[in-house]
């Protein structure tokens, strides 16, 4: 590796300005290291954005325990930032200098269904993700801030937000009146609540915490279960619903609660099959899903198209993501250490170049 000073001499010479970026060396959160790196070349339809802020989800952590993905390293993880352009090239028509603007994390969906293609370039692995001071993005693949978030709150829509609006609104369908169940407290999660109360549904939150239950209700839950005290959540779920079951069931714990999420969905529901959180292998009563005829759909990634009308949503709302905390950059491994407790409600943002404002 370059020293540091030669680093930045070969880089003036080059012209090209270093910037840091925390990569991903090894296995494990001691091989998240902060290095230095040329900054990005413009290609003519690409943005050169400043990144403002980024966010932590569970897919990072994943990655870096070597749980997930399986990508080569040096990786530099993250899929959720928010930024303002600070050059554009000579055929960009998308977007000006400065702009605040959201990378896709999926750069090749637009709208649509994915394909075996889709996923070759998503941000944070295989490609390199967000956590970086400098990106540069095909201008397709951003979308424009919406105005009522700041930086901070922007950067944890990408894949957050837009899996939630995937899963209730693509995937889902969800009408008014329609019930929901959220399972724990993340960030999916506490958008999936936030976006299903915007469309008029009701929402049964399930946790493993009565102290972020009673926070779940504050935000609009109907009904909250806490499953530490109610193992059997999918027999409480079929009483609150006068035995009718949930209309729309977000399952990102996996193992061998999606069982439960099966039989808590009403008779032709669906369970987004999403996340791994309680075990990456599953085993299923199938004679009680096929008596139900529950759908069960997993979901990866998220389109452009998705994240535009999540936008569109969340500003006529008014609703803003939830944020359990924020850090500077350079604690990046603590924000890591903090995530991997299952204490937050809500996303971990890191601030990225305050110090440069
Ligand atoms: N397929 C996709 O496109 C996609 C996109 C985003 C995320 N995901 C997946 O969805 C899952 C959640 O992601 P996230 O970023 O929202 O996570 P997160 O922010 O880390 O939140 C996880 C929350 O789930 C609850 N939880 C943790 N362990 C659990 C367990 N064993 N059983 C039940 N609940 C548990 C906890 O809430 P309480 O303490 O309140 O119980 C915790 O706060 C992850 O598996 C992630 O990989 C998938």
């Amino acid at each position: 590796m370059l020293h540091r000073t030669a680093f930045r001499q070969l880089a003036r010479a080059a012209m090209v300005h270093p910037m840091n970026v925390l990569e991903l060396t090894g296995t494990g959160l001691d091989s998240l290291t902060f290095t230095e790196r040329a900054s990005p070349a413009l290609g003519a339809r690409d943005l050169l954005v400043r990144v403002r802020a980024a966010s932590l989800n569970y897919r990072d952590l994943a990655i870096a325990r070597g749980e997930y993905g399986g990508y080569a390293r040096p990786l530099v993880l993250g899929s959720d930032a928010a930024g303002e352009v600070v050059a554009v090239g000579s055929r960009v028509t998308r977007f000006a200098v400065g702009a605040r603007v959201c990378p896709i994390d999926t750069p090749d969906w637009i709208a649509g269904a994915p394909d075996e293609r889709t996923f070759e370039k998503r941000l944070g692995g295989p490609a390199d993700g967000v956590f970086s001071e400098l990106l540069c993005v095909s201008e397709d693949a951003a979308v424009a801030t919406p105005a009522h978030l700041t930086d901070e709150e922007a950067a944890c829509l990408a894949v957050a937000g837009v899996t939630a609006w995937q899963a209730l609104f693509v995937l889902g369908q969800l009408c008014p009146g329609d019930v929901v169940v959220v399972q724990g407290t993340g960030g999916v999660s506490l958008f999936a609540l936030q976006l299903a109360r915007l469309a008029g549904a009701q929402v049964i939150a399930l946790s493993r915490s009565a102290t972020k239950l009673a926070r779940m209700k504050d935000l609009g839950a109907t009904h909250t279960v806490d499953t530490s005290a109610t193992p059997a959540w999918d027999s409480e779920v079929l009483r609150l619903t006068h035995g009718r079951g949930a209309d729309i069931v977000v399952d990102v714990a996996g193992g061998d609660a999606l069982s439960r999420s099966i039989t808590a969905a009403r008779v032709s529901g669906l369970v987004v099959a999403l996340g791994f959180l309680d075990g990456a292998s599953s085993t299923l009563d199938l004679p009680a899903a096929i008596r139900r005829s529950v759908t069960v759909r997993t979901s990866s990634g998220r389109s452009r198209a998705s994240f535009e009308a999540l936008c569109r949503a969340l500003t006529s709302g008014g609703v803003r993501p939830v944020i359990d905390r924020v850090f500077e950059f350079a604690r990046a491994p603590e924000a890591f250490a903090h995530l991997a407790t299952g204490a937050p409600f809500g996303k971990i943002v890191l601030r990225v170049g305050a110090e440069a404002r």
